[in-house]
Order: structure tokens, then C-alpha cells, then sequence
């Protein structure tokens, strides 16, 4: 580019030796036998069963079958050269009701996986919660109820028990901002509530249980593993002309310490921001934290899990026009963002994903870079990153030069980072497989691999073998 900023298409960067490339996916999007071997229903369940929710009515009861196709998965995984795969542990599997004795095939299904993937020399990243809470919990209040952050420190302790000499790296939560905002805000996701003080109460046990799992994990774990959690950052960017440069400095921290620093703050500097509880004065006092909690959920973790996407843009409402809230959220429920409804979210500049996002690895670099400058020292690791597009099965091939092309950028942009001193450990490229993608059911396609859902055939997409050379090759490939 000639105004000297980055088109992020570069080739043949070089990553260093010990630098993890892998693939993620999570339990309910893709294992389907959603009855089988004593699993309980999940929220998940629940909300996907529940008419208008889910696009086309889509559900996970069968989604890619994984749990039945574990070896030759398994396999899949090795002729990519994935160097770790980043799996999820559903919770209904393990507690079909989220208490009492743990259920041995729930246990014995995750044991073949972890030990399938050690035998193929791919590192094992286990998340214990992407979203799939026990029904039975929710009956109970859910991510409202502080009991629940001690049930999710009972299951750690079950899984780590099981698994914790084998596991080379833990993480506790799948991006709470999903589970408490959309959960329990918005109503775009499960259980579907829709009211703000029970998305901040959310907020709170929620980094509880991140806390208290970490120390139940510690307790049992008897090889060295490292323990992380995965947080989706927003990037925000504010107008190019702001009405008022004061007014864009307001939206960008409003929405900064609810999407943001509501975790990183009680996580990493063991307190909430000042600001956050300041701005949501009128939904909430705050009560649920108690004294002791928040120098609680600050255990020490070896690596931060960097979730990313896109970037949003915000500017103040000022009530002059119709209020534009272009956050992608709106068609599904009600506001994600309480005590800041009056912040607008401003449409993106293209280019798009199948999603609506936008696509913009600058986003990616200037997160990461973000990040090292707020925490020195606190390693990062890229544990989820990809892009959906509308992907067909044409003479056996998937050509997704778009999805291709978003890999490079994105990983030009990380590479970037890291010569800007950023301590990057890896990459986990979403998703292994086209799945179940939440709201969306089975209308956006995500993975590197194709998924006939008729047949259950996988097919690898062009982005497959374009990342299967990445990995050989450790250089950006052409
Ligand atoms: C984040 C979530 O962790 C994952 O479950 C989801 O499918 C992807 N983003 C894409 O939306």
C-alpha cells in the first residue's frame, strides 16, 4: 500500500518453533448424541427446542456427530498437522443435573479424546464451559445464582480429577461476555433472559466460577499444565469525526469497561473498574460481590485467551435522530449493553463475512498490542479466529479463496504483533468443522472443513490445505 499501512497479505512470514497452531470447536456446536450415555439436558437444548429462537429451527441433537466419529475426526485432525486442538468439556455429560457424582461415560468419551490426541502428538486445550449449562442449574437461577460459580468449581474438580495428568493447557470460560450479555441480557442466547441486573449478576458469578475452577483445577492437576481463560475483547473504534471529541472518548469507555475490563479488571487487576460500576448505578448496586471475591476470582494464569472477529463502532446518542444500533444484536432481543443503551452502534465498512462482520485484521494487531501494554508479561494465545462464508461442495472441492484470504490477513496481523513485542504462544483457527452456530443453526459455515449434514461427509476446504502448509512450512503461505 503506498500510504505505508498494511494490506496484512503478506507471504512467508516465518513463526518461531515452539508457536502452537491448532483448531478449535466447542462441545454443543459439534458432538450431537445429545442423549446418550447419561448427558442432561443443557440450556442449550432447552433454548434450540424452543420455537423462534434458532434460524430454520435448527438444534445440536446431532450437529457434526463428532461424539460418534471421535477417531476418524481424530484422524482428520492429524493429516491437517494441527499441533493442538482446543475442545470443549460439556458440563451435562459430566453432571447431567450439574451436581453430585460425576457420570464415568461422560468422563470416559472426553479420557478417548485427550488420549487420541496425545497419540497423535496434538495438544489437548480443554475449555470447561462454552455455554452448555445444566439445565437443572438454570432451573435454579443459573449464572444469577452464586451457587452456581461453586457447582462449576465441584465439575472442575470432577474433570481435572479425570484429566488433569494429561491436559496440557485448561481454560475456564468460553467468552463470558456471550454467556452474561446475550444469556441473560439481550435474550439472543440461552437460557433468553432478557434484563440487565441479572447480566451484570451474571458478570459477577461468572468470574466467580472462573476463580474458584481455577483453584479446584490446582488442586488436582498432577502434570504442569497451563491455565487460561478465553475472552471475546471488543475492539472499539469511535467516529473518524466525532460531533465532540469528549462524546467519542464517553462511548468508547462505556462499552470498553462493559465488554472489557467487567472481566479483565476483577481477573487480571482484582477489581472491578470504578467507571463500570459507576455507569450501572441505575441497574444494579453491585451487592452481589462480596467482600473477598474479587481477590478470588484474580488467580494467576499462565496465558490469556484472545478470542477475535471483528472490530465495532460507537458514538453517543444525542436524541436528535432515530437511535442506529447496528450491533448485530437487535433483531435477536434487546439491548446487550446495560446502563449504556444510549450508545449507538454505528454500521462497519465492509468487507463482510457471511456473519455481517467486518473484516479488519488491524483490529487484531491493535488488540494484541493492546493487551501486552495493559499487562506486560501476561502471555496471549489466539484461541479462536476464522471467518463464515456461504461454502459449496463443487467436483469434491471447496474453493474458499474468502476464507483463505481473512486466514492470511489475520495471521499477518498476529505475526505483526508479535514483532511489536507481543508474547504470542499460538493460534486456534475457528473451527475445525462447519457446525451449529448458535443462533444462526446450521445457516453459517465457519469451519475449515466441510460438513454434508445429510451425510455426515467432511470435506476439506481449500483454507484446510492452505493451513495444512502453514503449519508444515511455519511461513505464511502465497
Ligand atoms: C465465538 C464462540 O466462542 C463460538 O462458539 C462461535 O461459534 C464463534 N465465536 C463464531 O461466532
Amino acid at each position: 500500500m503506498t500510504d505505508g499501512s498494511p494490506d496484512y497479505r503478506d507471504s512467508g512470514l516465518e513463526f518461531p518453533s515452539d508457536f502452537v497452531f491448532g483448531s478449535a470447536t466447542a462441545s454443543y456446536q459439534i458432538e450431537g448424541a445429545a442423549h446418550e450415555d447419561g448427558r442432561g439436558p443443557s440450556i442449550w437444548d432447552t433454548f434450540s427446542h424452543t420455537p423462534g429462537k434458532i434460524v430454520h429451527g435448527d438444534t445440536g441433537d446431532s450437529a457434526c456427530d463428532h461424539y460418534h466419529r471421535l477417531e476418524s475426526d481424530l484422524d482428520l485432525m492429524a493429516g491437517l498437522g494441527l499441533e493442538s486442538y482446543r475442545f470443549s468439556i460439556a458440563w451435562p455429560r459430566i453432571q447431567a443435573e450439574g451436581t453430585g457424582v460425576p457420570n464415568e461415560k461422560g468422563l470416559a468419551f472426553y479420557g478417548r479424546l485427550v488420549d487420541g490426541l496425545l497419540e497423535r502428538g496434538i495438544r489437548p486445550i480443554a475449555t470447561l464451559y462454552h455455554w452448555d449449562l445444566p439445565q437443572a442449574l438454570e432451573d435454579r437461577g443459573g449464572w444469577t445464582n452464586r451457587d452456581t460459580a461453586h457447582r462449576f468449581a465441584d465439575y472442575a474438580h470432577h474433570v481435572g480429577e479425570a484429566l488433569g495428568d494429561r491436559v496440557s493447557m485448561w481454560t475456564t470460560l468460553n467468552e463470558p461476555w456471550c454467556s452474561a450479555y446475550l444469556g441473560y441480557g439481550s435474550g439472543a442466547h440461552a437460557p433468553g433472559r432478557m434484563n440487565g441486573a441479572d447480566a451484570l449478576t451474571a458478570v459477577h458469578y461468572l468470574n466467580l466460577a472462573h476463580g474458584l475452577g481455577l483453584v479446584a483445577l490446582r488442586d488436582v492437576a498432577r502434570n504442569d499444565p497451563q491455565y487460561s481463560a478465553t475472552l471475546n475483547l471488543h475492539v472499539i473504534r469511535g467516529e473518524e469525526e466525532p460531533r465532540s471529541a469528549e462524546a467519542k472518548t464517553e462511548a468508547i469507555r462505556r462499552i470498553d469497561a462493559l465488554a472489557n475490563r467487567a472481566f479483565t479488571g476483577p481477573m487480571l487487576r482484582g477489581e472491578y473498574p470504578a467507571d463500570l460500576i459507576e455507569d450501572t448505578a441505575g441497574v444494579t448496586d453491585w451487592g452481589f460481590v462480596k467482600p473477598g471475591d474479587t481477590a478470588l476470582i484474580q488467580q494467576p494464569i499462565d496465558v490469556l485467551g484472545v478470542n477475535y472477529y471483528s472490530t465495532v463502532t460507537v458514538r453517543m446518542w444525542d436524541g436528535s435522530s432515530p437511535r442506529v444500533n447496528a450491533d448485530g444484536h437487535k433483531d435477536m432481543g434487546g439491548s446487550p449493553w446495560p446502563g449504556s443503551e444510549h450508545v449507538e452502534f454505528l454500521p462497519q465498512e465492509g468487507p463482510y463475512t457471511d456473519m455481517g462482520w467486518n473484516i479488519a485484521p488491524d483490529g487484531l494487531e491493535d488488540l494484541l498490542v493492546d493487551l501486552h501494554e495493559q499487562f506486560p508479561g501476561l502471555p496471549l494465545m489466539v484461541t479462536e479466529n476464522g471467518a463464515a462464508f456461504p461454502d459449496e461442495v463443487v467436483d469434491g472441492r471447496v474453493r474458499d479463496v474468502e476464507r483463505v484470504d481473512y486466514l492470511r490477513r489475520h495471521f499477518t496481523a498476529a505475526h505483526r504483533a508479535m514483532q511489536r513485542g507481543v508474547d504470542l504462544r499460538g493460534y486456534q483457527v475457528w473451527s475445525l468443522l462447519d457446525n451449529f452456530e448458535w443462533g444462526y443453526g446450521y445457516t453459517k459455515r465457519f469451519g475449515i472443513v466441510h460438513v454434508n449434514y445429510e451425510t455426515q461427509e467432511r470435506t476439506l476446504k481449500d483454507s484446510a490445505h492452505w493451513y495444512r502448509e502453514l503449519i508444515s512450512s511455519r511461513r505464511i503461505p502465497q
